[in-house]
């Protein structure tokens, strides 16, 4: 029996090393998804060394547009898919940029992109199928501005668009998961890892991250390895999971109130489903 996955973000980092993982298994067809047409192809020809007899595939997405996120579920039919992985992400010290959607690009990757392909996707998958998001579980503050500016458009700051994500992503994953009982669904938190992350800083601060990231970090390999260890064993239900692919107990900071504001917030913004 074959499985098969998506993965969003697979094209680097900590999704290349979840996509390698999968790959291994020798049961599962692995679908990245990305940016970098040549990343893509270049990595299917590993992950078709690792397991010869599956099918593995590229497919072309740009989060920062939600229509192109939504052309991944018409591709991708959600029947079909056991395992959707969403990795994608920047780090900059940007300030509020809009996407073409009127969105935060740094919100819309870590937090709005995710929610609307999760949302394309759990009510037509397979009972027992499994959605992961990897960004920031249990490390994340409670973002202050939910009430009086939900899109950070005042009160945007490294901090501010780090906590919001964090906490948007938890209680649009939840709300998922509730709405959706027999699916397996979880944020996880990767701790340090040595990858292409902060690609997008400007060289002053990239200069000095490389080398720490390289002693420090674990490899996108083992964190990889970690997290698909940690997805495959997920119970039905939402989990948050830490860096060692453990859940961690008593992590949510929303209140259900907080978290229903949040999705009636997003629904707003986002296309219908
Ligand atoms: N590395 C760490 O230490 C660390 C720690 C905590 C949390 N995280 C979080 O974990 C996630 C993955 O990080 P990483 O270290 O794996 O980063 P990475 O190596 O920079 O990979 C980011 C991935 O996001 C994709 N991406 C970026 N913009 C996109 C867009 N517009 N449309 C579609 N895909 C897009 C990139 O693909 P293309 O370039 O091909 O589009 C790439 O595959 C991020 O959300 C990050 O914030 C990382």
């Amino acid at each position: 029996m074959s499985f098969r996955a998506l993965v969003v973000g697979g094209t680097s980092g900590i999704g290349h090393g979840i996509a390698l993982a999968l790959a291994k298994r020798g049961d599962v067809q692995v679908t990245i998804a990305g940016r970098s047409v040549a990343r893509g192809h270049e990595i299917v020809e590993q992950m078709s060394a690792l397991s010869p007899s599956q099918t593995h595939r590229f497919v072309s997405v740009d989060a920062f547009d939600l229509q192109s996120v939504r052309k991944l579920a018409i591709q991708n039919d959600p029947k079909d898919i056991d395992i959707l992985v969403m990795t994608q992400g920047m780090a900059t010290i940007q300030g509020y940029t809009p996407t073409r959607d009127g969105l935060d690009q740094k919100l819309q990757l870590h937090y709005f992109s995710r929610f609307f392909l999760a949302s394309l996707f759990a009510k037509s998958m397979k009972p027992n199928s499994r959605i992961f998001t990897v960004l920031s579980a249990g490390v994340h503050g409670k973002f202050q501005h939910l009430e009086d500016d939900f899109e950070l458009k005042n009160t945007y700051s490294i901090k501010n668009a780090a906590d919001a994500a964090g906490f948007y992503l938890d209680a649009g994953m939840e709300a998922i998961a509730n709405d959706c009982p027999s699916l397996a669904v979880a944020h996880a938190g990767p701790g340090f890892v040595n990858t292409n992350w902060g690609a997008e800083m400007p060289a002053w601060i990239r200069a000095p991250l490389r080398p720490l990231q390289r002693i420090f970090g674990k490899s996108a390999e083992d964190c990889g390895e970690t997290m698909t260890m940690a997805l495959l064993r997920l119970p039905t239900g939402y989990s948050l999971i830490d860096e060692n692919g453990k859940t961690i107990e008593n992590g949510i900071k929303h209140t259900r109130a907080e978290r229903d504001a949040i999705v009636q917030k997003t629904m707003l913004l986002l296309p219908d489903v």
